[in-house]
């Protein structure tokens, strides 16, 4: 899986890039993560060219007048075009127009205002694409013609509204990653079927609307804080696979 990430702040992503289970998957090539400023894409203006650093700019004030501005659509569509150009190969002599393999890209603009991305649409992407392009901006918003022209889905990862849209790819692309075949390493030593088990629970939803998981201890079995002491749940010190299981089962269903 690529992930190509248009963003005003690409640096933002450092940290989280190279923290363990990301960084690990980059590292052994089951993801990649690309980025692409607009700001790249911007050519200063005549009378900027004399300027040893112009300010290039890539936002503008809204048509209609209000508060804030708004990313610009030809910056981010320039971007767009280089990803393009690294994903499609020339098409050979010998295929006729029309006939040229078609990638699979996923355009994705990540908006206030967008769909609510959940475990589903995670489960989706990771099977269905190889390429997904993430589109970032501030709160104010980007030019609505990004999304037209590219046919982009426009995502939310929440009812709640953010300053930027890049802690959100962040986000979409760890929910997304973690599916990946070999991405996360499974304890079980039915590996495939576990895999397929995991995967097919995540498609019908089974978990992540509501809990995901249940409950998780280790030691010690009893933990004191403040006086007080905590106890592990008795099921799970009983060594009664099945009993464990039934309790498990239980907490997921909220
Ligand atoms: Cl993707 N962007 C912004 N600005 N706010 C959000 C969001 C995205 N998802 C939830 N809130």
């Amino acid at each position: 899986m690529v992930f190509h990430v248009i963003t005003l702040f690409p640096e933002s992503f450092d940290s989280y890039v190279s923290s363990s289970i990301i960084g690990r998957a980059v590292r052994n090539g089951k993801i990649k993560i690309k980025f692409y400023n607009p700001r790249d894409f911007v050519k200063p203006t005549k009378t900027q060219k004399k300027k040893e650093k112009p300010y290039l700019r890539v936002d503008n004030t809204p048509y209609g007048g209000g508060a804030g501005m708004v990313l610009q659509a030809e910056p981010i569509l320039k971007a767009f075009e280089k990803i393009e150009k690294g994903i499609s190969p020339p098409t050979p002599s010998y295929l006729k127009r029309g006939q040229e393999k078609k990638k699979k890209v996923k355009v994705v603009v990540f908006s206030a205002k967008g769909k609510i991305f959940n475990q589903k649409i995670a489960y989706d992407w990771a099977k269905k694409y190889k390429e997904i392009v993430f589109i970032t901006g501030r709160y104010e918003g980007i030019d609505e013609r990004v999304k037209t022209a590219l046919k982009a889905e426009e995502i939310s990862i929440g009812p709640y509204v953010l300053t930027d849209g890049d802690v959100a790819a962040m986000v979409v692309s760890s929910a997304v990653s973690r599916l990946i075949p070999g991405v996360i390493k499974l304890e079980s030593l039915k590996e495939e079927s576990h895999w397929n088990l995991l995967l097919k629970k995540e498609k019908d939803s089974k978990v992540g609307e509501n809990g995901l998981e249940y409950p998780h201890y280790t030691r010690p079995e009893v933990l004191e804080y403040k006086g007080k002491k905590y106890r592990v749940p008795k099921v799970l010190l009983s060594g009664n696979h099945k009993k464990i299981e039934e309790w498990r089962n239980k907490q997921t269903k909220l």
